[in-house]
């Protein structure tokens, strides 16, 4: 099953509220939020992203993926926990140690959130298995993280097929989410390897027709 998460990283501020409508009318599955604090990644969107998720909640009841490109990952999911996102994502890359890596996850699921843990192209898809018992979703990163509008890296495919194969073979029940330069040329691909979450935003943004972008995709 296709899923789609519209990313509104590149939306500008004077559209916004034109495009969560029209989002809405389109069906997208959720609203992706890309959160960036300017350290993890070097872009900031921390403020931006904020206001946009507050707008979804005032608008739609299509539920939030928010995505932390984030160093300080508690500090950010604070922002998050009034709006009650579906789900918080949290890069492996930000963390120091196991530790800290089951505290957050334990932080999440106490606010009643499900739990993503991200890898970026170049972290290994075996760094996250011990994780994934304690987890709802896994986001392979298809584009090096902190810009919209990149081109899908392909190697990062392997890490799909990789993952799904893991996960059959230990009866793990988990989605694999992957984002970045998704797009209807790359979709199929991906979901044969065994995503099932799709993180699009310029893709869908760019387009004509919203709706029918994200027809065309699943
Ligand atoms: C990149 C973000 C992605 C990005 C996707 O750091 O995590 O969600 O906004 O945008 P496109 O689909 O344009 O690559
Ligand atoms: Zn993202």
């Amino acid at each position: 099953m296709v899923e789609i998460s519209t990313s509104l990283l590149s939306v500008k501020k004077e559209d916004i509220v034109k495009v969560i409508y029209n989002l809405e009318v389109a069906h997208t599955d959720y609203f992706h939020i890309d959160v960036m604090d300017g350290k993890f990644v070097k872009n900031d969107t921390k403020e931006l992203m904020l206001h946009y998720a507050t707008l979804v909640k005032q608008i739609s009841n299509i539920p939030l993926d928010v995505h932390l490109m984030v160093e300080n990952i508690k500090e950010n999911i604070e922002d998050y926990i009034s709006l009650e996102p579906n789900m918080i994502t949290f890069h492996i890359e930000a963390c120091k140690n196991e530790e800290e890596i089951l505290e957050i996850i334990d932080y999440i699921k106490k606010n009643n959130i499900k739990v993503g843990i991200s890898v970026k192209p170049n972290t290994k898809i075996e760094e996250i298995y011990k994780y994934l018992p304690y987890i709802h979703n896994v986001l392979i990163m298809t584009v090096e993280p902190g810009l919209g509008g990149q081109k899908l890296i392909p190697e990062t495919i392997l890490k799909v097929e990789e993952l799904k194969k893991y996960i059959d073979k230990n009866n793990i029940e988990i989605d694999i989410e992957v984002d970045g330069g998704i797009n209807v040329e790359n979709v199929k691909t991906l979901e044969e390897k065994g995503a099932n979450l799709f993180v699009v935003g310029t893709a869908i943004i760019n387009s004509e027709d919203y709706k029918d972008t994200i027809n065309h995709l699943k």
